[in-house]
């Protein structure tokens, strides 16, 4: 008797250690249970859409499909659908997903404009958008966002990034997750979020597509690493493998980024998918000697979907036979995979009922707007020639005057031209001013002096140009780097021809990077820079140029002044000489004697500095930074310190400042970079009062990757800024104990 009792208590004492199992665990578990090897590893492949064509139909009934891209026909999406869950045998549903990757039909700007607007509840109300806009559509997984942490305006997908901070593109990254996934994946308007491309594919070398980087361990966990693990923080459901090598390692086999990594240090349950056939691309990598073995790689590297490789559907039952990849790590695969499924809702709700109207509604299209309009970036504003005053006719002029097709911007594949209002089409909507509309140029890259005399011929009728010049939506994007990211075409000399009629000129910038535009700066007498803008970059356009919105944003990234100076980025560090005493190119007597001794860091025809830095951006009225005040001079280990800085609107508009908190460590057992961004607050203040911004330090907030991989801070001295951008304010001074 009192070993049964002894025995009972044993068990119970058992059951209540055990972690008891949640409801959706053991369901997934439930469901793999009754799975072939077959049905497991169907689950793992992801075909592109091929409407209701037999070979896709006939794969689904068979369960030989996990997820669907590119079916945007809501009718072909149910019918998929009806068919993996009533024709399949386990009737396990699809995930249908697509890149909306800044809007389906309403677009917003470019990710590196909404970075743009330093705002990142008008970048959640965005995805938002997006997400209501693609569900109705039947996806409920979207291949966004990219958190690529990007320093090199050549490469094309830098448009898709948030641009070169790791902070600002963590915060942005979260925020575009929580839009399109909600507190809630069952929401039927929620998607799953992707974050990619990890990683490190922003660092390709000499900012050509694919590429190979290489990275050093503590450079990734300081740099590139932290976006990742932020929306990881924030639930995103999924990953997806970066193209590139990892110092030798392509994404897609690199058992250390997404086991070691992703699975062991952060804890992520969440689902990891391969590029578009990056499996595969592990054999032209060098990597795999063929597809059987980059499969078996990809498994054993914890990958767990193929994205249009077919590496897994081929090769994975006979490499589990063969014994070289274990069914235990496809059960763990197909465990991320359904967990997925079971978090947006789809075994109960399988089907996408129908919405009425859900693109392009009119609230919608004023969120695009109000995006458009903070994302603009004021870098200069002559004699406050902006806004537009005493103009009675206004001169619109240049290719991207009246493109929608360019204005949405790359990589929306839903994005309908003839939806976009142009800056033609608002400004003819203005009363202010008569417009007249001579592009002058037909598209960007166009080489023709024809219309140019047009153009100018309409800027001699106008008491102001408006010239919008940048950059075609396909000229950047995947595989759409430049290596000359100048104004392409004879953008340059229109603007010389426009500049001779005396007429003042504004430039309006629509480009997909920052592009050198110094003699173009120092020709115009106002330039707004826009990050393609969307649907609404018109409205948004005119909105400014007229003074019913004020300009807000700031650089997401470094504008260089020649393309020779990239990488230039402002959190680099500071070099042994760093620049001062700078002697250019024309100053050099000739025959001058060879020598280094006091030289420093720098380019003899660029100088040190770029053409605008990270974080700049003008307002048509100006703020005075007072200098910042510590709470304290100390900031003990476990501490806090509050660092406050009043800001006056010293102009005549009232009008949001970006108000930007950065630190310097030093000294540090690691050389750390000049001055890393640790905080923002986009702040309202009217015209001729003065706010108090407070942002809260802690030794967290200066911790750093060491040679040992561990992340913490160093006590020592600290500089720490609150300025309008990465290159002004002056620094107080703490010391961490
Ligand atoms: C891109 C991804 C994208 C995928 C699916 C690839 O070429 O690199 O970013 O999500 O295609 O369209």
């Amino acid at each position: 008797m009192k070993n049964k009792l002894l025995w009972f208590a044993t068990i119970a004492l058992l059951a209540a250690c055990t972690p008891a199992k949640d409801s959706t665990e053991q369901k997934i578990d439930n469901l793999l249970s009754q799975m072939t090897l077959e049905e497991k590893i169907g689950q793992m492949n992801q075909l592109n859409g091929m409407g209701l064509s037999d070979d896709l139909t006939g794969q689904i009934r068979a369960g030989q499909v996990g997820s669907i891209l590119n079916e945007v026909n809501v009718d072909v999406v149910n019918e998929l659908q009806r068919i993996a869950v009533e024709e399949s045998r386990l009737g396990i549903p699809l995930i249908i997903a697509r890149d909306v990757i800044h809007g389906f039909k309403t677009i917003f700007p470019i990710p590196l404009g909404q970075a743009a607007t330093w705002n990142p509840a008008v970048v959640e109300a965005g995805a938002r958008v997006a997400a209501e806009e693609s569900a109705a559509s039947g996806i409920r997984w979207t291949f966004s966002p990219m958190i690529d942490v990007s320093r090199d305006p050549r490469w094309g997908r830098i448009a898709e990034s948030y641009g070169e901070d790791t902070y600002l593109s963590a915060v942005m990254g979260a925020a575009t997750v929580k839009g399109y996934q909600t507190d809630n994946l069952a929401n039927p308007t929620a998607i799953a979020a992707c974050a990619k491309h990890f990683c490190g594919y922003g660092v390709s070398e000499s900012g050509k597509d694919y590429n190979t980087t290489w990275i050093p361990e503590v450079q990734l966990r300081d740099v590139y690493l932290p976006p990742f693990k932020a929306v990881a923080d924030a639930g995103c459901a999924t990953f997806m493998c970066s193209f590139n090598d990892i110092n030798g390692v392509p994404s897609t086999g690199n058992a250390w980024l997404n086991k070691d990594i992703l699975r062991d240090e952060w804890n992520y349950d969440g689902m990891l998918v391969t590029d578009w056939g990056s499996m595969e691309q592990m054999i032209p990598h060098g990597f795999c000697s063929d597809l059987k073995h980059a499969a078996e790689v990809a498994a054993n590297a914890g990958v767990d979907m193929d994205m249009m490789s077919y590496g897994y559907t081929q090769y994975l039952k006979t490499l589990v036979e063969e014994g070289k990849v274990k069914e235990a790590d496809i059960d763990n695969a197909v465990r991320n995979i359904l967990r997925l499924k079971f978090r947006l809702g789809l075994f109960e709700n399988p089907y996408t009922a129908k919405v009425e109207n859900p693109y392009y509604r009119p609230e919608s299209l004023e969120k695009a707007k109000q995006a458009a309009i903070e994302s603009a970036v004021l870098l200069k504003n002559d004699k406050q020639t902006l806004p537009l005053k005493d103009v009675r006719t206004v001169a619109l002029v240049g290719p991207l005057a009246d493109a929608g097709v360019d204005q949405v911007g790359t990589w929306c594949f839903d994005a309908e031209p003839e939806h976009c209002v142009t800056p033609a089409q608002a400004f003819r909507n203005l009363e202010q001013f008569n417009v007249i509309v001579e592009p002058g140029l037909t598209y960007s890259r166009d080489n023709s002096q024809q219309g140019i005399q047009k153009a100018v011929a309409a800027a001699r009728r106008a008491d102001a140009i408006v010239c919008c010049v940048g950059e075609e939506a396909i000229l950047s994007g995947e595989a759409k780097c430049r290596a000359d990211i100048s104004l392409p075409g004879a953008q340059t000399e229109l603007i010389r021809q426009l500049k001779a009629t005396g007429k003042p000129l504004v430039l309006a910038v629509m480009a997909g990077r920052p592009l050198t535009i110094g003699e173009e700066t120092e020709m115009a007498d106002a330039v707004l820079y826009h990050f393609h803008a969307g649907t609404m970059a018109g409205p948004a356009l005119a909105e400014l140029i007229t003074g019913q919105a004020v300009p807000s944003g700031k650089l997401p990234v470094t504008i260089p002044k020649m393309v020779g100076q990239v990488p230039v980025y402002y959190a680099h560090k500071n070099t042994g000489r760093p620049a001062s005493n700078i002697t250019m190119i024309d100053d050099i007597p000739v025959a001058a004697p060879q020598f280094s001794i006091g030289s420093t860091s720098y380019h003899l025809d660029a100088g040190s500095q770029p053409l605008f830095p990270f974080g700049y951006g003008l307002s048509y009225t100006t703020f005075a930074y007072a200098n910042p005040v510590l709470s304290d001079t100390v900031l003990t280990r476990n501490g806090k310190i509050t660092v406050s800085c009043e800001i006056r609107n010293t102009g005549s508009y009232d009008a949001y400042e970006t108000v930007q908190l950065y630190t310097r460590d030093l000294v540090a057992s690691l050389c750390q970079p000049v001055r890393l961004l640790k905080g923002f607050q986009k702040v309202h203040i009217k015209a001729g009062q003065t706010a108090t911004v407070s942002f809260e330090l802690t030794a967290d907030d200066l911790a750093f990757c060491h040679s040992d991989m561990r992340s913490y801070a160093e006590p020592g001295d600290f500089q720490v800024w609150i300025a309008a951008d990465s290159q002004q304010g002056i620094p107080a001074t703490f010391t961490l104990r």
